[in-house]
């Protein structure tokens, strides 16, 4: 995690890097810090404990001139959030300043010689490690600022995106990248450097996505020069991005989560777009048809994510059993990368992640690729490691997702899974024509549906206040809604920082039922489907044991209203798509519980969008 952000160019380096560092802060925001060098070459850096905005407020009364500069903010790996932790860091003879995202494995046996030769430490931090090393290497060998870089970066063992800036070089920095995201911007006469586009995309839309182990060195008046660290020199593609600046704002939304929220029907038909053809019934998912071969033959598929992902990905497990006949293996990418699991050359891995940059998830595609395994990607982020990583894959095309807690990610992944099972099926005739049909029609009827429901959303607000008093939940759901009822009470517990977990609603039985009392606030989905009868028998016995019941029910439900405590209605669709709709609701009051209990939604403590440490 982390976000880094430089700069170099005509303007005033400052205010670009202030901005961007708060495009950045859902990487990480427990601490940010500034270097600049100024028209005299020296160097200033300014550094502060806790968000951007106290940054920004610190510097007011300092020197921040200067057209060059490298800009972070943390989430704290090693050594803890403090001023003194917090980026940049800078060398013994203070020469050198370094931002850095990523963790250094091999830091103590690095430290402990750096200390034998006088180095001398300030911080708890391995990153502090990287930039006394660079001056040491640099100072030894008598080489300049990029070889130093090279040789340090040989000698490390981690994932790293670094900016370096040297005092009295006011024309240059240095960028690296192993494993942790780095894309380099384009302007006329300016270059940026960053984690994502997102502190880039006002200025310009040329990007290079820099690879691994590659090194730029960005010069002010030259085009910059990318080479590796084995000092092999790289020509790389330009890219134009399609983003545009207004994606990154809330439009009038007071949080990221609630506009995402918000934004679904419109994600969701753009998802859709150009795959689902209702007119000529069809799905059309490229990356499916060109590979069908390795989905049809797969005698297994293993679906790798975390977090939401993974509650994606569970869906996706029944929606491929059930309609493409294929056993199918969902994974904790951070389990399975390290338990030696069993993958065979015929197994298809479908990796899910919102950033494409969760390192788990990285690490788990690389051990699916080596066994030989075919790998599928389902990303959001276009260019992202995981959707250069893996074989072939589909993109949601939900826009940025900047609330830490994922929404319309977590709808579009379940839409791309959908269309997924459904092309598959049809190609393996595992569905009939007139089901497929059927299901087709539905799918795009979705977009609909959550807008009926997300124009409920007062009464859901109304309801949040009523349980802003509790200090657990428990969300139960069966088949389909099931993984539905975990990510609702992930939602929850993220943002407003209530414990809650999620059940299936048949297990309560085997231990949880004796944590209800009327206390106890239960959400229960049972909505319309094959499992209502037994959902209803589960809620049945919460409630004889006084639970306070939230029931998220079809439309014209009329057996809940005498059961649960509180209804909130739904339409009606296929139980394969029913997770589609039941989780809009646990979205919106997750966030207005949130809300009511002042958390900072969108920025929920000790949590990053994108987790790019292991
Ligand atoms: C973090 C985020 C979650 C996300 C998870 C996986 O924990 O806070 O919202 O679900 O990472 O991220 P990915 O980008 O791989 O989907």
């Amino acid at each position: 995690m982390c976000g880094i952000v430089g700069y170099i160019g005509y303007r005033e380096a400052f205010p670009i890097l202030i901005k961007g560092l708060y495009h950045l802060e859902y990487r990480g925001y427990d601490s940010a810090g500034i270097a600049l060098i100024n028209s005299n070459g020296g160097m200033n850096i300014y550094k502060t404990k806790g968000r951007v905005s106290e940054l920004e407020e610190f510097c007011k009364n300092h020197d921040v001139s200067g057209t060059i500069g490298i800009a972070h903010t943390r989430w704290a790996t090693h050594g803890e959030p403090n001023n003194i932790n917090a980026h940049p860091h800078y060398s013994e003879s203070k020469n050198l300043a370094l931002i850095h995202n990523g963790i250094i494995e091999n830091y103590t046996v690095l430290k402990k010689q750096l200390i034998q030769n006088g180095y001398h430490f300030q911080s708890n931090t391995d990153t502090e490690v990287l930039v006394q090393l660079i001056e040491y290497i640099k100072e030894l060998n008598n080489v300049d600022l990029c070889t130093a870089v090279q040789l340090a970066l040989g000698q490390v063992i981690g994932a790293y995106a670094i900016v370096v800036m040297e005092k009295g070089q006011n024309d240059r920095f240095i960028a690296a990248r192993k494993s942790s995201p780095l894309v380099l911007g384009i302007g006329k006469d300016e270059f940026f450097i960053a984690s994502d586009a997102s502190p880039i995309i006002e200025y310009t839309n040329k990007v290079i996505y820099l690879e691994d182990e590659e090194i730029a060195i960005v010069h002010r008046h030259e085009s910059p020069k990318i080479v590796t660290i084995g000092n092999i020199e790289k020509t790389r593609e330009i890219i134009q991005l399609e983003i545009s600046l207004s994606q990154l704002e809330k439009g009038g939304y007071p949080h990221f989560m609630l506009k995402e929220i918000f934004e679904q029907p419109q994600t969701l038909r753009d998802c859709m777009r150009g795959r689902v053809d209702i007119t000529c019934n069809n799905v059309v998912l490229s990356g499916i048809i060109d590979n069908k071969k390795q989905f049809c033959d797969a005698k297994r598929i293993i679906i790798l994510a975390c977090g939401t992902s993974w509650h994606a990905g569970l869906i996706g497990e029944y929606l491929l059993e059930e309609f493409c006949r294929i056993p199918v293996e969902v994974e904790y990418s951070s389990e399975f990368r390290y338990r030696n699991p069993v993958i065979y050359p015929d197994d298809a891995v479908i990796a899910i992640s919102q950033s494409g940059e969760t390192a788990d998830t990285l690490a788990a595609i690389d051990l699916a690729r080596k066994a030989g395994a075919f790998v599928y990607g389902i990303c959001n982020v276009v260019g992202s490691s995981i959707a250069r990583n893996t074989h072939s894959g589909s993109y949601t095309h939900v826009g940025p997702e900047i609330g830490v807690a994922s929404t319309k990610a977590f709808t579009a992944q379940l839409i791309v899974l959908a269309m997924m099972s459904l092309c598959i099926a049809r190609e393996k005739k595992t569905v009939t024509e007139e089901r497929f049909l059927k299901l087709l029609k539905e799918l795009d009827r979705i977009p609909d549906k959550v807008e009926q429901i997300l124009r409920t959303d007062e009464s859901i607000k109304n309801l949040s206040e009523i349980f802003t008093y509790a200090h657990n939940f428990i969300y139960l759901g069966r088949g389909y809604n099931y993984p539905v009822a975990l990510e609702g009470a992930l939602k929850l517990k993220e943002i407003s920082y209530i414990h809650a977990e999620g059940y299936p609603a048949a297990e309560m039985k085997h231990g949880p039922i004796a944590l209800i009392d009327s206390e106890m606030p239960v959400v229960a989905i049972a909505t319309d489907n094959g499992m209502y009868d037994k959902v209803i028998s589960n809620i049945q016995e919460i409630k004889a044991r006084n639970g306070r019941i939230i029931a998220i029910v079809s439309e014209n439900d009329t057996a809940m209203k005498d059961i649960a405590d509180y209804v909130i209605e739904i339409p009606a669709t296929e139980d394969c798509f029913d997770p589609l709709l039941t989780i809009i609701p646990l979205q919106l009051l997750s966030y207005h519980i949130a809300v009511t209990k002042r958390r900072d939604v969108d920025r929920p403590r000790n949590l990053a969008k994108s987790v790019t440490v292991e």
